[in-house]
């Protein structure tokens, strides 16, 4: 990330945190209550997507609160120095304590699949979304959650459902199994080797923080692409 970029994310963070916050509106097609709010902070007002834990549709395979893997999935990207998930923070809002990301302007007639066909210049960024996956074992990445704003930036949004500490992971993103996974991924994952950071284990049980240690030591050991054996890994419906 460059030094714009990171004076970009610190204030987007900051308009989030200390914004005042009223709903515009509750997104189409959105499984759990997820709401395009707008947020106000002094002469800034911004877009931002609120997922109040109160809006969450119970699940049987993870615990109420996916609100915080929004976030955790947040302090993932940056830890890796990705810039894939928009600045997403933990607040309270008008239906009480939910995620708050950062709304991004993109071009909503793309999503993975056509962003793999149309741009080959983009694959290794691409690459990188699928490392991101395979780390915070994200069960729901859809072609959908894979977005592309006027300056070329990739996006990854939605992810309340990763950081199982069983490893099931579900993603239209198979193209490059096989492949070795280039260096440069491999030293951004190494950063998690050790030590899962504080603000990303704070939101996970301590299980599921074990598992990611875990995936990222496998990573580490066994530098390549996997490849879905079952045909059975992709999320429903597929965009
Ligand atoms: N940060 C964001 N910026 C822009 N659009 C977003 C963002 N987050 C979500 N959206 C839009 O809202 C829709 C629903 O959000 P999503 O996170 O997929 O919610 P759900 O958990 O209900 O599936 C997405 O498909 C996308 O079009
Ligand atoms: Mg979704």
């Amino acid at each position: 990330m460059s030094a714009d970029e990171l004076t970009t994310r610190a204030r987007q963070v900051h308009i989030l945190t200390c914004g005042e916050v009223e709903i515009e509106g509750r997104m189409p097609w959105s499984s759990n209550a997820t709401f395009l709010v707008n947020v106000r902070c002094g002469d800034d007002t911004a877009q931002a997507i609120y997922k109040p834990l109160r809006g969450e549709r119970p699940l049987w395979d993870f615990e109420p609160g996916l609100h915080r893997r929004e976030v955790a999935a947040y302090h993932l990207s940056e830890t890796l120095g990705f810039d894939l998930v928009p600045p997403t923070i933990l607040r309270d809002g008008p239906y009480g304590e939910g995620s708050m990301q950062w709304f991004v302007d993109v071009d909503h007639r793309q999503h993975y699949f056509t962003i793999h066909e149309e741009r080959p210049d983009l694959h290794d960024t691409l690459r990188g979304v699928a490392v991101f996956d395979l780390l915070a074992n994200n069960t729901d990445r859809k072609s959908g959650h894979v977005l592309i704003d006027g300056d070329d930036h990739i996006w990854g949004i939605d992810h309340g459902l990763c950081f199982s500490a069983d490893f099931k992971l579900r993603t239209v993103v198979w193209e490059f199994g096989g492949e070795p996974i280039d260096a440069a991924l491999i030293a951004a994952v190494s950063r998690i080797v050790d030590r899962v950071p504080l603000e990303i284990a704070t939101l996970l049980a301590d299980d599921e923080v074990e598992a990611m240690l875990k995936r990222a030591e496998w990573l580490t050991e066994n530098p390549v692409f996997p490849i879905d054996q079952s045909g059975r890994r992709y999320p429903w419906p597929m965009v």
